[in-house]
This record gives C-alpha cells, structure tokens and sequence, in this order.
C-alpha cells in the first residue's frame, strides 16, 4: 500500500557511515527487507578524507544503494548538529495556523540565529500542565545552509527527499515504536555517532528536551591518536580494543590503590623515557584518553539531565537507552550507569522488525547503529 507508488528509504548520512534501510508491511508487522552501511572513509586517515567529505557521502551513499539492491527513488534522511536549535516553549491557546504566525516572530527570542537563516519547524506537544490557557511547543530550527548541503547530497545521489528529519528525533522515533515506554516513563536517549552525541528525553510520548552536542567516538580517536602520535586508523583500533574503563565493583577499591600506583609509576617513566615506552604503558594511556573523554560527554549528558529536571515539576529522568556506533564501546552501558547512578540500557531497534533472513546476520551486527535510519525509514510505514 505505501511501496507500490512511492517506495521510500530511510537514508542515514552519518559523519563516518551511510546506513539505507527499506521496511515493508509484512503481515501486522513490519520486514526489513533491506539494507546496507557503507564507510565513508574506510581505512583512511580521515584528515586526509576530510577535504571532500561531501563526495565521499555521496560516493558511500551510491554504493551503499547499490549494494541493498534499492530501486526506490524516495528518501527520508536527517540532520544533525549544534547548528540545530531544539527548544520547548509556552505559548497562549491558539489555532494551529496562529501559532505558526505568531512562531514566526517569537522565534529570534530562542535561536542564536538570525530569523533569515534558518528553516523552522513546529509541532504543539499539548496543554502545559498547571497553567490553564497555555500550550508547550515544540521549535525546531536548522540553518538554511545546512538543509541546502544536504538537499544537494541527497539530489546527487540520485534521490527525491521527501522528508528531512533530525537525528535525534528519527533516534526517539526508533526508540518509541520498538520498545513501547509505558506513558509514566521518562528516559534520557544517547545516540553516540562519530562526531556528534544526540541527547533527547521522552517524557509522555513527546521529546521533552533535545541537544546535540559535538563529543562522540571520534573525538576519543582523535585524542588517542594525538596523545600517542599515531595516525587515526591506528588509533580507531586502540579505542575499539581498550573499551570504556571499568572494573567489577567488587574488587574495585583494591584494585584502583594499586591501578593509582601503577599509573603514577607509568606517569613518571613516561617522563623519563619518552617514546620508549611499554606495551603497558601505551595501555595505560588510551585508557586516561579514554576516560577523560567519556567522562567529558558524560557530564553533558549530566548537565542536559538536569536542565530538564529543573523545568520538570518532579519528574526525574528514569533510565538512559544509549544507541549509535559508539554505543557499541565494551563496557559502556556498566560505566554510565556506574557514573551517572541510572539503569543504562543499549538500544534494540529490531524488538519490533523482523529481518529479511539473507540479512540477518549482517543486521543484527551492527544494529545499535541502525537506530537513526531504521527510525526514518519507519516514518514511511507507520503512521
Ligand atoms: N566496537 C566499537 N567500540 C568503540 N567504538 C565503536 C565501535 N564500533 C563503532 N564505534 C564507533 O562508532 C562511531 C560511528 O558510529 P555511527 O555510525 O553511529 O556514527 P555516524 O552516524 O557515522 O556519525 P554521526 O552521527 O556522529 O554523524 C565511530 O566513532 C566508531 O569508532
Ligand atoms: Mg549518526
């Protein structure tokens, strides 16, 4: 019914890969029929990538569509950024219409941008509790320059967009329909990327408060790499094998003494003898690298908790649902559950998709970085 005229993808664009997804109706459920995820740098130092990021996109985005086998020539993608301005505000009971009007001039109060520049968006999330005569609305503002570069992506890939979203809302989309919260539910959504972290909390089936920020697993590369002075791609591998830091509770308090010990002594040879150092020394490296640049991300994460909390009348955020590739990390869901004292748990964007069974396997690999296009291309079967 949806595919026979206008078959649609969901196009994720990342910053280190394209993922295309295309679902169907099968039965009362939904089939992911298919799929690819290409690297837009593979095996490259990516600053020397970086200065045609924009074709590289493109050229990932081709393969990857030719590898799913996709003829459809429709897209829902996103955005994402500090550049996208997501704000919650109060506005007097008026018709859909009005509101858009009087959005219009009320927006420059909200976004550090300039009307002209940006394309705004919103949606009325209801009545605000406890003040009769108002509604909360949702704003949503991106920069004109930022939708062109991606509306030319998209139109040199060969594809009509039909819908462009955001991240984080294609990511709470995902969350939403897979893992049906119960309406009292209040959880903190993370999708860790390579470049940028979306952070967004459901409050009562709406977002409640968005904000991308620009710490993700390319920033622990990039730290690594230039701490130890080797390249990126090296410095990808270190990130993946390491892991986030973290310890069985139990055995903790003995064990930090002497890991004190042994990291003063390591800090104090590595002064000493410069590039010589040891295998366990180079560890003990990437490892502070590492923990210093989660626990950056994590007091973002801290910081944007609790901005929603205190505009929240009692509500406090419940657990965390993390997603995106960097949530594939070892140990991460244990080490922010440790530091932010909540439940953490990892995405499953396929509780409610079955998987073609040529793909399944591929699939399910890689699926916490799913989340984003399987969330955009769900906006085209489920209504
Ligand atoms: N096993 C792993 N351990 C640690 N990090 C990983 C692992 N697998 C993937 N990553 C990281 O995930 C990131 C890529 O994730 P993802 O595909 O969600 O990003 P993206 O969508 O391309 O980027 P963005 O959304 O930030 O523009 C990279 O930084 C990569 O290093
Ligand atoms: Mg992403």
């Amino acid at each position: 019914m949806f595919f026979g005229k206008k078959a649609t993808i969901g196009l994720d664009i990342g910053s280190s890969a394209v993922k295309v997804v295309q679902l169907k109706r099968a039965g009362k459920g939904i089939e992911l029929e298919k799929f690819a995820m290409e690297p837009i740098y593979a095996g490259r130092d990516k600053k020397a990538a970086g200065l045609n990021m924009k074709q590289l996109k493109i050229d990932a985005a081709k393969r990857a569509i030719e590898r799913a086998g996709i003829s459809a020539k429709f897209s829902v993608s996103s955005v994402s950024g500090e550049s996208i301005i997501v704000r919650y505000i109060q506005l007097p009971e008026m018709p859909e219409n009005e509101l858009k009007n009087a959005l219009r001039w009320e927006a420059e109060e909200y976004i550090p941008f300039r009307i002209d520049e940006v394309n705004l968006d919103s949606v009325i999330l209801g009545k605000t509790e406890n003040e009769t005569g108002k509604v909360d609305v949702l704003l949503v503002s991106a920069k004109k320059d930022l939708i062109e570069e991606h509306l030319d992506i998209i139109r040199q890939i060969g594809l009509t967009p039909s819908i462009v979203d955001v991240d984080s809302f294609a990511f709470l989309n995902c969350f939403e329909i897979n893992h049906s919260p119960g309406s009292s539910e209040v959880v903190a959504l993370v999708n860790i990327g390579a470049e940028v972290t979306n952070i967004n909390i459901y409050m009562s089936g709406n977002s409640r408060f968005s904000r991308d920020i620009s710490i993700a697993g390319d920033a622990i590369t990039n730290a690594i790499s230039s701490k130890m002075n080797i390249d990126f791609v090296k410095a990808e591998a270190i990130k993946i094998s390491e892991g986030a830091p973290w310890e069985q509770p139990a055995a903790s308090s003995e064990r930090e003494s002497s890991g004190g010990l042994i990291a003063s002594i390591r800090g104090t040879v590595e002064k000493i003898t410069g590039e010589e150092l040891g295998y366990d020394a180079q560890d003990a490296i990437a490892q502070k690298v590492i923990r210093n640049n989660l626990q950056n991300l994590l007091s973002e994460i801290s910081r944007s908790i609790q901005f929603f909390e205190n505009q929240a009348s009692g509500r406090t955020v419940q657990k965390i649902i993390l997603g995106g590739g960097s949530s594939r990390m070892k140990n991460i869901a244990p080490f922010f559950s440790k530091e932010l004292g909540l439940p953490v748990e990892i995405i499953d964007p396929l509780r409610r998709i079955t998987v073609r069974e040529s793909l399944l396997s591929e699939v399910t690999a890689a699926q916490e970085t799913l989340a984003v296009g399987i969330g955009l291309a769900l906006r085209k079967v489920v209504d």
